[in-house]
């Protein structure tokens, strides 16, 4: 392990993770669950997410990954051996994220193509949901749809081709790439947008403040779930991005730096999206709640129709979104796949190009399940339970594991502090050992009771919820205790940390 890879600077680093934290999830996630979830009034259910937890959890990890050098498992194995199972959840639950990640990446790509000649038409939701995904009946995979399939190979091919290439030479350089690229995009979009007649119409929707719904616990969950989605955390990404820093890093600066700029484009995209929104909702003499859609139908039937509406340059401006949407996307699915890369190739002692070959050509090839006639709806579902309800209890089981079972708060703050310019102090304790643990356990409670009590999502009948919900979010939990019960292949796996804890 004395061979570990590292990142070749630290602006390298700090990319790569700013890289993975900015993702679908700030573009067509956040504008619409904010909107949902209170408009204005959202924001303070989300500071108070990024503040108590977000960034809390991101500093956490960005320790322990530093400290203890190593893949999610290997770094919780290095905490604590009967911890392990919590890093495979982790790296399962990003298993799962990743398959239909990459599926929407591809749509995006589609889409950017599509933008040349507006091929969506007038009547985009029909475009997408037919023409496009050929969307089938609720249940059956039916066919694979081959306009899916090409794109779907494309974002493989590369992400694949990025992870093969490893940590310096292939994460690091793709995100120096992207990232600067993706701002510049971004900013350009914001501006048009902010310049369409209507612009205000959109952001007084998004910004005005329903105080009445801070009451309401499922706007807190939606709070903390777009943060930990979001900023990468709870799903293994930054602990294994962490773990490639060099000996003599700064850890809570880096961590205020992700955090803060990955809140900052989420600002950003809301504003660009609904800008946007309010543009459509005037020039269709409709209300902007009435224009508004969630995730998908955002993304590919809203936008396609302020596409359409725009004065000039239509197709320049819809090429310039979903191909934001292309590289946000990419670079956080490199993260994603990462994960269970580096987790792999060091329980099972394999080379790296072998556990990418495994682990992303499996992921690769479960993917494709996605592209079929039925892959939208369970893409909705495995959604929903991996991500929601598994990332959120992978938060849960993280803290309460490293705070309350292990105790080992004080001495990582310690740890860290010798480490950082920024000292973190009480606050940094009190919100790991009691605020998160317990709005976060509160929350999760009341997030099970929910989805076990009612029917999710308008329509999915359980006889596919269960598949394709809760088998997968209980495949991430059976297969973490599993996989943890296995043996380290190399010997000197859980040893060299002795020695490597005791040196720095
Ligand atoms: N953090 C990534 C996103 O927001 C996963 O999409």
């Amino acid at each position: 392990m004395s061979n570990r890879a590292q990142w070749g600077t630290r602006a390298g680093f700090i990319l790569a993770a700013v890289g993975s934290a900015i993702g679908l999830g700030n573009i067509w996630r956040f504008p619409y669950v904010a909107y949902e979830n209170g408009g204005g009034a959202f924001f303070l259910p989300y500071l108070v997410a990024l503040f108590t937890a977000g960034i809390p959890i991101l500093i956490l990890e960005f320790t322990i990954g530093h400290k203890y050098r190593g893949s999610s498992p290997l770094t919780f194995a290095r905490l604590n051996k009967k911890a392990e199972w919590v890093g495979w959840m982790q790296v399962l639950i990003s298993f799962g994220i990743a398959t239909y990640y990459a599926v929407i990446i591809g749509w995006a790509m589609s889409y950017s193509i599509f933008s040349f000649n507006l091929k969506w038409g007038d009547e985009t939701g029909g475009f997408l949901m037919g023409d496009y995904l050929k969307v089938g009946d609720v249940g059956p995979a039916g066919s694979f749809v081959p306009g899916v399939v090409i794109p779907l190979i494309i974002v493989w091919v590369i992400v694949l081709g990025i992870l093969f290439k490893g940590i310096k030479k292939g994460i690091e350089v793709a995100n120096k790439i992207f990232i600067p690229t993706l701002v510049v995009l971004f900013l350009i979009i914001v501006i048009r947008a902010l310049t369409l007649e209507g612009a205000t119409t959109g952001l007084n929707a998004f910004f005005k403040p329903d105080w009445s719904q801070l009451g309401n616990a499922s706007v807190w969950t939606a709070a903390y779930t777009q943060i930990f989605f979001s900023l990468s955390i709870c799903f293994a990404i930054m602990i294994t991005y962490s773990s490639y820093l060099p000996r003599k890093s700064d850890i809570n600066n880096n961590a205020f730096i992700t955090g803060l700029s990955n809140s900052g484009f989420e600002l950003l995209a809301g504003i660009g999206v609904f800008s946007a929104l309010g543009f459509l909702a005037v020039s269709t003499q409709s209300e902007v709640a009435d224009v508004a859609a969630s995730g998908v139908g955002l993304a590919f039937a809203v936008f396609p129709q302020i596409i359409n509406q725009m004065p000039f340059l239509n197709e320049l401006f819809g090429f310039l979104f979903f191909a934001s949407l292309v590289l946000a996307g990419l670079s956080s699915l490199v993260s994603i796949c990462e994960t269970y890369i580096a987790a792999f190739q060091e329980k099972f002692n394999i080379s790296r190009t072998k556990a990418v070959a495994i682990g992303g050509g499996l992921s690769a090839l479960i993917s494709l399940i996605y592209a079929t006639e039925g892959g939208v709806h369970f893409l909705t579902l495995v959604d929903q339970y991996v991500l929601v309800v598994g990332v959120g209890l992978a938060g849960l089981f993280e803290v309460i594991i490293i705070a309350w079972g292990l105790k080992k708060v004080k001495e990582l703050q310690q740890y860290n502090n010798s480490l950082s310019d920024i000292k973190i102090g009480a606050w940094w304790v009190i919100c790991l050992t009691v605020i998160t643990p317990l709005l976060l356990g509160y929350m999760m409670v009341k997030q099970l009771i929910d989805d076990f009590t009612a029917p999710f999502i308008d329509g999915y009948p359980l006889s596919l919820v269960i598949p394709w919900g809760w088998v997968p979010f209980a495949l991430t939990l059976v297969g973490g205790i599993v996989f943890a019960t296995l043996k380290w292949k190399s010997a000197e796996a859980l040893e060299t940390n002795k020695s490597e804890e005791v040196s720095s």
